[in-house]
């Protein structure tokens, strides 16, 4: 048949008339033409968009342009200066997936996509891989900083929001990595080896609401195993499941994956193979020569693809200007780096710094050196960091001196010599900013800076990143000189009646049972985005006040979280640095036993009410709120909830109300299945908040009928401040609701 150009009208022709090579190119990243460095490894693309993670095979007979692919999730990952020209083409650095989720604000979230995806398509990219939307089964993950939280219906609310929001722009998201993808170590491989209930409960409900409610371009499959069959190859989990079930109708792409069986994952539904290699080619025609692979499944697969490439910026030939409103996009960053920001502890309000504190003394190399992101393909090349100098000082709040002037010095130094001795495997440390080891601070140092400042400031800064997971010792727990430098610091400090307030910026959760004492304040800012430092001073003047909430469990010791026992460990740097695969860096047993099953995080420490240093959906503010007028009635296929909330303090603020609802003889003690954010209330200031479930997501898996099931009966929705406070309750007659699925990726017997 003669060749057609492609049109959105045409896509059957098209297809009718390419050759099975054709077709298999398609199929196979734009790795496969023999372009040496064209996408097998990040940041190494340098065709069209250079340092965007890949792109597609073109076809200019057939009118098919190569599309490009970037990375997320925290802003698009592109080179910022690049060969022939003095440009400079940086990206906005936005709050990690972790902060944005600790707004609980899909509004906010929505926007902060809206200006993902607008960059996305201004700097020639047509898909963002993103948003990060796995489960934070345990602290150690190492990638948990790119995604939302441990509860699926707060991650599928807000992934939701941000693909709603990214698309709006014309291009396309990627939500990742779908799924079980919970840890680094082992991830090409591990077998994640969970009950039907966990996989369907936890895992996979936050990809199916964002799916059902968002309808992603594209999605990406993950490297692991679930039960035994590798996602990439798994027919049950893109088609029966993802497909069938959810009705989604996109394209899947392999995570940056190497050869695997090729034929297996075009049959499962994996349209597109990235980065793509040519042998893959190859594999497609081999497999449809000898009859291995129908080309129906292939035909399939093309389809999915045309019809992917038709919507793109790309392919309309859209003029893109290399030249976003960074400005713009700085303002958004700054505020929804604001809103995500958890404050934990406020003694004697101590925050917001009164107005006699003119000066700080600034401890930890964070605050000079401040994280906006972590580390790996999730880092973005940003114009600039606001640090905590710089946020305080646009504040009108100075830093002492001497301190700060040592660690400024300290700061280069440091970071050449963590270049200087940088193992060539650890490729990680050129993808963002590395932690730099503290400096030690000596007592006498603390005694001068007592006499120069009002207060005390100290950051603490973890960083954690793609293909290595986080260690307990010195990691999740301080290190004896963080210790120590909180403890003298405070003793010194507090001696003089001078108040010391710890950030935590980090992207994950850290130990903080040990040394909370020695604070008055301490504030989780997360990595916040290029805005940082401003973001924090926005909080800590009482600019705006603090309105995010805990989107996991803090608990007292690492272990308490019952996955840690099955969490693979130890990964130090050292036995990092001995293993020459990065994406496989320790031999494992090769699976994870997921023998905690659905007790992961609240669902855990609630259930067997187990001491935790912070709940789940914990959260301070500088007002205090009033709930009133809670009711829950069944209307339709839907429950609807609502309540009253009342701004009962000084200041004005924002309220995260969150729903739990119990199940009579339920395997935990309840479940998040609500959540609303109050606008910015002034003191006396009241807002009524409705939300609305469908029943099909009050349901619990049963395991064995293989359905959702949600049987007759009485149920009670507690409105709650966080998983432990609640403070009204409401009950709903609800009839018996049903929804078969099918039995598959089950585990052995
Ligand atoms: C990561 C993905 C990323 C891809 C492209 C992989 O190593 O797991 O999250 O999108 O690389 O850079």
């Amino acid at each position: 048949m003669r060749a057609q150009l492609l049109h959105p009208d045409n896509i059957d022709a098209v297809l009718a008339s390419m050759t099975l090579e054709q077709k298999a190119q398609l199929l196979v990243g734009g790795g496969n033409d023999g372009f040496a460095g064209s996408g097998a490894m990040l940041g190494h693309q340098k065709r069209l968009v250079a340092g965007a993670a890949g792109i597609t095979v073109e076809m200019a007979g057939l009118g098919i342009p190569s599309i490009v692919m970037a990375d997320g999730p925290a802003g698009v990952h592109i080179d910022s200066v690049r060969e022939g020209t003095d440009k400079t083409y940086f990206a906005t650095g936005f709050p990690i997936g972790t902060a944005l989720a600790s707004t609980w604000n899909t509004e906010l979230v929505e926007q902060v996509g809206q200006a993902i995806g607008n960059e996305t398509r201004e700097y020639g990219c047509d898909i963002i891989l993103g948003p990060g939307m796995n489960l934070h089964r345990n602290p150690l993950c190492g990638r948990n900083f790119e995604y939302y939280s441990e509860d699926p219906i707060l991650t599928g609310k807000i992934g939701a929001a941000m693909v709603r929001g990214i698309q709006s722009q014309g291009v396309g998201a990627c939500p990742k990595h779908y799924a079980v993808n919970s840890q680094e170590s082992d991830r090409t491989k591990v077998d994640e080896r969970l009950s039907a209930k966990a996989l369907r409960e936890l895992y996979l409900r936050g990809f199916e609401i964002m799916v059902r409610e968002a309808k992603p371009w594209t999605i990406m499959s993950s490297y692991n195993q679930i039960n035994g069959e590798f996602v990439q190859q798994s027919y049950d989990a893109l088609t029966t499941i993802l497909r069938r079930e959810w009705g989604f109708d996109g394209v899947v792409l392999t995570d940056w994956t190497g050869v695997r069986n090729t034929a297996a994952q075009v049959h499962a539904g994996n349209d597109l193979m990235m980065p793509g290699y040519p042998q893959q080619v190859q594999d497609i025609i081999a497999a449809v020569g000898n009859g291995t692979l129908a080309i129906a499944d292939v035909d399939t697969c093309v389809r999915g693809m045309l019809e992917l490439i038709v919507r793109t910026p790309r392919y309309k030939a859209y003029p893109y200007s290399d030249r976003p409103d960074l400005a713009a996009h700085a303002a958004i960053t700054r505020q929804s780096a604001t809103e995500g920001m958890v404050l934990l502890k406020n003694d004697g309000d101590t925050l917001p710094l009164r107005p006699e504190i003119r000066t700080v003394a600034l401890f930890g190399v964070n605050s000079y050196d401040f994280a906006s992101g972590g580390l790996g393909s999730g880092c973005v090349n940003t114009p600039y960091v606001v640090d905590m100098v710089a946020g305080l000082r646009n504040a009108g709040i100075s830093t002492t001196p001497l301190i700060t002037d040592i660690y400024q010095s300290y700061i280069p130094f440091a970071t050449k010599k963590l270049r200087a001795d940088k193992d060539p495997l650890m490729w990680f440390l050129d993808q963002g900013q590395p932690k730099l080891p503290e400096m030690e601070v000596s007592d006498r140092l603390i005694e001068t800076e007592v006499t120069q400042a009002d207060a005390a400031i100290i950051t603490l800064g973890r960083q954690a990143g793609e293909g290595m997971d986080r260690t307990i010792e010195d990691d999740f727990n301080l290190t004896a000189g963080e210790h120590r430098l909180i403890r003298r610091v405070s003793e010194i400090f507090r001696r003089e009646g001078k108040p010391v307030i710890v950030i935590i910026n980090s992207g994950s959760v850290i130990e903080t049972a040990s040394w909370q004492a020695y604070a008055d304040a301490i504030l989780v800012a997360w990595q916040p985005g290029e805005e940082g430092g401003n973001s924090v001073a926005d909080v800590l003047t009482g600019k705006v006040s603090p309105s995010g909430k805990l989107t996991m469990t803090w608990p007292v010791a690492c272990s308490d979280h019952p996955s840690t026992r099955n969490f693979p460990q130890p990964m130090s740097l050292y036995d990092y640095k001995e293993r020459a695969n990065w994406g496989c860096p320790i031999e494992f047993v090769h699976y994870t036993n997921h023998a905690e099953g659905v007790y992961v995080g609240y669902r855990h420490f609630d259930t067997f009410d187990r001491p935790v240093a912070y709940p789940f959906g914990f959260g301070l503010s500088y007002t205090s709120f009033e709930y009133s007028r809670a009711t829950a009635k069944l209307q339709g296929d839907e429950v609807v909830l609502s309540v009253t909330v009342r701004n009962a303090g000084e200041r004005s603020g924002k309220e995260i109300v969150q729903v739990y609802m119990t199940i009579p003889g339920g395997a935990v003690a309840h479940e998040l299945k609500a959540f609303a954010k109050t606008r910015e209330l002034q003191p006396g200031e009241s807002e009524t908040l409705t939300m609305r479930v469908p029943v099909r997501l009050l349901a619990s898996f049963d395991e064995t009928d293989s359905r959702w099931l949600l049987p007759k009966g009485e149920y009670s929705f507690a409105f709650a401040a966080s998983s432990r406070d609640i403070r009204l309750t409401q009950k709903v007659r609800l009839n018996q609701y049903t929804e078969p699925v099918h039995p598959v990726l089950l585990p052995e017997e």
